[in-house]
């Protein structure tokens, strides 16, 4: 049972010293390392992976610490690794060094994550697993969402849009990072549907970093190879959907295939408003990132964390994603507050919007 109080080093005196003579150098080697200062009752380290998915810096960052204001005078020193797992390494370390008494991480490489956790763990510094499971250590807390689950909802409503095929026809299937223990989820999620209903995969890939522009790359390679045979590509995320959709439209492909993502970024919604992609799943970030500020909060306080389940032997919270297609968005996303109509319908996508019901004439 991972150990859910942080024991503290030192007097808070002494802490808080060091945290005022470490923080300049501290921020000069992170990104976005907020100031500290020693009138605050605790700091929460927040570090996310990835700088080329929009849900970071658009909901997970700013609801963490929207959420840590209202419980009271702590600190969030946020970092993003931008895909790096040695710079997340070395985020983490500044941070632990900086006084930080509890890391939310969001692990660019869930395996290399564990020595993060285990010199956290030496320190007395508990960690919270955000989003990505960490493979080692004793993580105290680990909320996410049923990300097997993402995968299943991907596949099945892409299956109900892809038509019988025939000959040499099949899917591409455009995967997550592989140092991502969600990309590994999501994809097992999704072959489980996709493998029972027997449908041809032409080629699938491992997106390193899960960048857009290697998707792209790789998606532009099998249009070349395999042409009109592609009646639809299987996309993990939406950013992942967003470099695939790019290379069809270069390769002049029409009508686009069914392309699935994840994440209801604002472009994928404006995608599917206006038929370029397919669908995308919604994951509620709000109540994600309000539970790890909650959890993070009660760790610095002693006190005690409840959780439904455990994953790993560590306590953990899953939510539930959602599959969001074209008829869905106002039931969905709009009924949540996680985008509204003037959002999505910008004076580019109002006609789209009106044709999908979203708006009236
Ligand atoms: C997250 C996704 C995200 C992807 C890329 C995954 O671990 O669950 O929401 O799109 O990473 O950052």
């Amino acid at each position: 049972m991972p150990d859910l109080i942080p024991r503290r080093r030192g007097t808070r005196g002494l802490r808080v010293t060091l945290v005022v003579a470490v923080l300049a150098i501290s921020c000069s080697i992170t990104s976005g390392c907020a100031s500290t200062s020693d009138a605050t009752a605790g700091s929460i380290a927040l570090l996310l992976p990835d700088a080329k998915t929009a849900r970071y810096e658009t909901f997970d960052r700013p609801i963490f610490e929207e959420r840590v204001a209202q419980l009271g005078d702590y600190d969030v020193m946020y970092s993003n690794a931008d895909q790096d797992a040695a710079q997340q390494q070395q985020q983490a370390e500044s941070a632990i060094t900086a006084g930080a008494d509890v890391l939310v991480l969001d692990p660019v490489d869930s395996t290399a994550a564990a020595s993060i956790v285990l010199s956290a763990n030496a320190q007395g510094v508990p960690v919270i697993a955000y989003d990505r499971l960490i493979l080692g250590g004793d993580i105290a807390y680990y909320v996410s969402f049923d990300n097997e689950k993402v995968g299943q909802l991907q596949a099945s409503a892409f299956l109900d849009r892809l038509g019988t095929m025939s000959g040499a026809e099949g899917i591409l299937m455009v995967h997550g990072s592989p140092t991502d223990n969600n990309a590994r989820l999501f994809r097992e999620g999704a072959h489980e549907v996709i493998d029972a209903a027997g449908v041809p995969i032409l080629a699938e890939f491992d997106t390193p970093g899960w960048s857009p522009e290697r998707a792209q790359e790789w998606v532009a390679g099998q249009i070349t190879q395999y042409g009109d045979d592609i009646v639809g590509v299987y996309a993990a995320n939406d950013a992942t959907a967003g470099g695939a959709i790019s290379a069809l439209r270069a390769a002049n492909v029409t009508p686009l295939p069914p392309v699935t993502g994840q994440d209801a970024d604002l472009a994928a919604i404006q995608r599917i408003v206006a038929g370029d992609q397919y669908m995308t799943v919604y994951k509620a970030i709000r109540p994600q990132a309000e539970l790890a500020a909650d959890v993070a909060v009660a760790l610095m306080r002693g006190e005690a964390v409840d959780a439904p389940m455990q994953v790993n032997g560590i306590p953990t919270t899953l939510l539930d994603p959602v599959a969001v297609r074209v008829e869905d968005i106002a039931d969905t996303v709009v009924a949540d507050g996680f985008w509204t109509l003037d959002d999505i319908c910008t004076p580019a996508y109002r006609e789209a919007c009106v044709t999908a019901g979203l708006l009236s004439e």
